[in-house]
């Protein structure tokens, strides 16, 4: 799709500044589900991915949005049926059955609780008048541009077809018996489709003796968790199905700590995970959630793969930054079965792996270091221009990310061109020059040796 491509977030260098704090690092697994744990070998984050259903997508992460649906996790989640139905487990494995109700955005508004003014008592108030999930959402399905999109697909009404309200206005697909009847459609993506549904969390989930297990445990996603909370956003962010796209449907581009940055910010970002981690971990969820389509598709298109393989390069060439994270040979994507279910697991894995490790400045600037002296590659001809564009896409998202996060220490006016230069290069797919970016790219690196040169 030719056209604007990139827009740079510009959330400012100090917003960006933020201590690692241990609030994020997972999730100690309640007391109950240790033994489904154990099974399981690592399974921190189960109480949300297989017990809840926040809004309808999620029925695409059972259904395999991520490895789920690999043969190896079959296996398993029928070991799991056998050993815990005796246990009266089962219905945690099955998201249709005794799904909590959605209450809806009225339940959260009143003014002593989050409709209020001042610290954590707003959150209602910024997003009723910031309309990115509030209105907008719901209202985009009723202009000129879905009616278009809707008479390509032949679909009647856009506001009624699950095709477009599962992302624009989840409550319409969820079964009336489990909305209460105060949850509007309107409310285009309201508080629970984040949050989780609230009806067994909603009265206690502010008593202080309530854990954040507990309210985990009840059906509240753990948001602070980086993995959970890629896993909440990337449902409705970067996979559109490809006839919807041919439709007209925008293509969508996840980036997690920008578009977390832009969306108006409700939660405390002093608390929050340091940026690069927060756009390293959604990077990683955006390339399992591509190779899923990939395999999902009989015959993906050519730019789904070159999507998919742009942003496989960038993943991997992040993971040399620590040699914790798991990690994968260079050359390892390719367009077969297995190569594709390979990817998608590992990708899953350094998701994982990234989201709960300490991130430190060092670890910034290390990042910054490896992706800015990747221009060499954009020089190698063997690769077609189509691929090294969405590399180089990808690429410049990461290092405005990796840049802000290095706080005050960025604030260098010659680096900050260089990088809107790397933006104007991949403005335009179809004009993509990867010599003039490799050149673009080599004068930012130089920038970026100076600056951590001389700190
Ligand atoms: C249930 C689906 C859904 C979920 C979950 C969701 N969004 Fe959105 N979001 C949307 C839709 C649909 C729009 C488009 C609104 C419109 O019509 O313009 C949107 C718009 C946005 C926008 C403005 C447009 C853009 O892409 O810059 C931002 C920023 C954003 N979302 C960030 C997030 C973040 C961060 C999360 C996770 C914390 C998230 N969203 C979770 C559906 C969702
Ligand atoms: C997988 C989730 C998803 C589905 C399904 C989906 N959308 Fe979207 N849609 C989004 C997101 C997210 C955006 C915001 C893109 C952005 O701003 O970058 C968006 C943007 C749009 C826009 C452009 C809005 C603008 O102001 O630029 C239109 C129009 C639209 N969607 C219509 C539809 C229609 C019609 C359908 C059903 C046929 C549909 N969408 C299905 C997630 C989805
Ligand atoms: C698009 C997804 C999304 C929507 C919609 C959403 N939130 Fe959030 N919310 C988040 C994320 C992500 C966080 C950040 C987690 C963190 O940093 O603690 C968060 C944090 C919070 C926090 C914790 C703040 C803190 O400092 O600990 C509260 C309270 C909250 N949201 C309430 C609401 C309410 C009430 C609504 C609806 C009016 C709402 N949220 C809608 C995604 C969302």
């Amino acid at each position: 799709m030719p056209g604007k491509l990139l827009t740079r977030p510009r959330a400012s260098a100090q917003g960006a500044l933020t201590k690692v704090s241990e609030q994020g690092r997972g999730l100690l697994v309640p007391a109950k589900l240790r033994a489904i744990d154990k099974a399981r070998g690592r399974g921190r984050h189960r109480p949300i991915l297989e017990r809840t259903l926040a809004f309808p997508l999620a029925r695409r992460w059972h259904g395999g949005a991520n490895p789920r649906d690999s043969s190896a996790y079959r296996l398993w989640l029928a070991i799991f049926f056998v050993a815990h139905t005796v246990r009266g487990w089962a219905s945690n494995a099955d998201p249709d059955v005794a799904s909590p109700k959605f209450l809806g955005a009225q339940s959260c508004s009143s003014s002593s609780c989050h409709g209020g003014a001042g610290n954590n008592r707003n959150q209602y108030l910024v997003w009723s008048t910031r309309a990115f999930h509030h209105l907008r959402p719901y209202a985009t399905l009723e202009t000129a541009r879905s009616e278009r999109i809707a008479a390509v697909l032949r679909i009647a009404n856009p506001v009624q077809n699950r095709r477009c309200t599962v992302c624009h206005a989840p409550f319409q697909t969820v079964p009336a018996g489990q909305l209460r009847q105060e949850a509007k459609i309107s409310e285009g993506v309201s508080c629970e489709n984040c949050h989780g549904p609230s009806e067994n969390w909603l009265r206690s989930h502010t008593r202080p003796d309530w854990s954040t297990e507990d309210r985990v445990h009840a059906g509240m996603r753990d948001l602070r968790n980086l993995y959970v909370r890629a896993n909440t956003c990337v449902a409705c962010h970067q996979n559109v199905d490809s006839d919807l796209q041919q439709a007209g449907h925008p293509e969508l581009i996840f980036e997690l700590d920008g578009q977390a940055v832009s969306q108006p910010r409700h939660g405390r970002r002093s608390m929050d995970r340091p940026g690069p981690q927060i756009w390293l971990v959604g990077q990683a969820v955006a390339l399992r959630e591509m190779s899923w389509q990939l395999a999902r598709e009989n015959s993906p298109s050519d730019k789904l793969t070159a999507r998919a393989a742009g942003l496989f390069w960038l993943v991997q060439a992040a993971s040399k930054a620590e040699v914790q994270w798991p990690q994968i040979e260079p050359d390892a994507f390719a367009p077969t079965a297995d190569q594709i279910e390979k990817v998608q697991l590992w990708s899953d894995q350094f998701a994982k792996g990234v989201s709960e490790f300490r991130w430190s400045e060092e670890q910034t600037r290390k990042c910054l270091a490896l992706l800015a002296g990747t221009g060499g590659v954009f020089g190698e001809t063997r690769i077609p221009a189509p691929l090294h564009a969405r590399r180089a896409e990808r690429l410049v998202l990461g290092l405005d990310r990796v840049v802000s996060g290095l706080g005050s220490a960025a604030v260098d006016i010659a680096l900050n061109r260089a990088l809107d230069r790397l933006f104007d290069a991949t403005q335009s797919l179809p004009d993509f020059d990867p010599n003039q970016f490799a050149d673009n790219l080599k004068e930012f690196n130089a920038g970026v040796s100076r600056i951590l040169d001389s700190k």
